[in-house]
């Protein structure tokens, strides 16, 4: 395992700017290259607000984030975004086709070194089991799978070193929940393990499926389970690896 992680966090800690009540506790957590972490919770504890925190989309109230060993000053915050991304539940689409949709990003000044590859989309698609004329489609066709599929597909491309998904597939049938799995998991390349995930799910045994790490969230603390996801009805070793 390499000694500098891609992101760590030293205290990062989240308030409620109206009444001031924390919402992430102090959090200190590594996330190193081939780290594939899963968080679990109860709803309003704090996952989603961990989660973006890590993405520096909410200023933080204290701590700080180093991204391979140095802080994210002003100028390198694009460079943060274009390879820590944050994928939500429910995605963005635009007006057009997939293929519109895909072409978006690049016409963005933070992509403007990267051209887009319309074989290699086609083949992101095919992982998800998407072939044919999907990037053809009309984007206000898509189903609610495929719409994440697409967002997920836009991200890819940009190869961003980590994924951060705050329940991706919550409100997906199991068919597309499952081509989405499948496409980040050719994504981490375990052979090439420079890159890393944080998932976020309701569900223990997606989260088995996606991770090698545990954590999790109860009332804004971060806590390391050492086993990957337990399924339900079974107990994890835990210990407070993030404090
Ligand atoms: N910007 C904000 N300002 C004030 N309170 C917030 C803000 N964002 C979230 N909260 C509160 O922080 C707590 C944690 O919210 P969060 O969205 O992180 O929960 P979660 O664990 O992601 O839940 P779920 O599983 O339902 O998505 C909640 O009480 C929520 O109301
Ligand atoms: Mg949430």
């Amino acid at each position: 395992m390499p000694d500098i992680p891609i992101v760590e966090t030293f205290d990062l800690c989240r308030r409620d700017a109206e009444r001031g009540q924390v919402l992430l506790q102090p959090t200190s957590f590594s996330l190193f290259a081939g780290d594939r972490v899963a968080v679990t919770g109860p709803s309003g504890s704090g996952k989603s607000v961990f989660l973006r925190a890590l993405a520096l989309l909410d200023p933080l109230d204290a701590g700080r984030i180093e991204w391979h060993g140095k802080a994210v000053s002003r100028i390198r915050m694009p460079q943060y975004r274009r390879h820590i991304a944050y994928i939500r539940q429910r995605p963005a689409i635009l007006d057009g086709t997939v293929e519109d949709n895909l072409r978006y990003p690049y016409t963005l000044r933070a992509y403007r070194d990267v051209r887009f590859d319309r074989e290699r989309a086609r083949s992101f698609a095919e992982q998800a089991g998407r072939g044919g004329d999907f990037l053809d489609r009309y984007a206000s066709e898509l189903s609610g799978g495929e719409a994440q599929i697409t967002a997920l597909i836009r991200v890819l491309q940009l190869e961003p070193e980590v994924l951060l998904f705050d329940e991706p597939t919550a409100s997906l049938d199991p068919e597309s929940s499952h081509a989405i799995e499948a496409l980040v998991n050719a994504w981490l390349d375990p052979a090439d393990a420079r890159r890393a995930s944080v998932w976020v799910s309701h569900d223990l045994a997606q989260a088995a499926r996606v991770s090698d790490r545990h954590l999790t969230m109860r009332a804004g603390v971060l806590t390391e389970i050492t086993q990957p996801a337990a399924p339900p009805g079974t107990q994890g070793d835990v210990r407070e690896g993030t404090r």
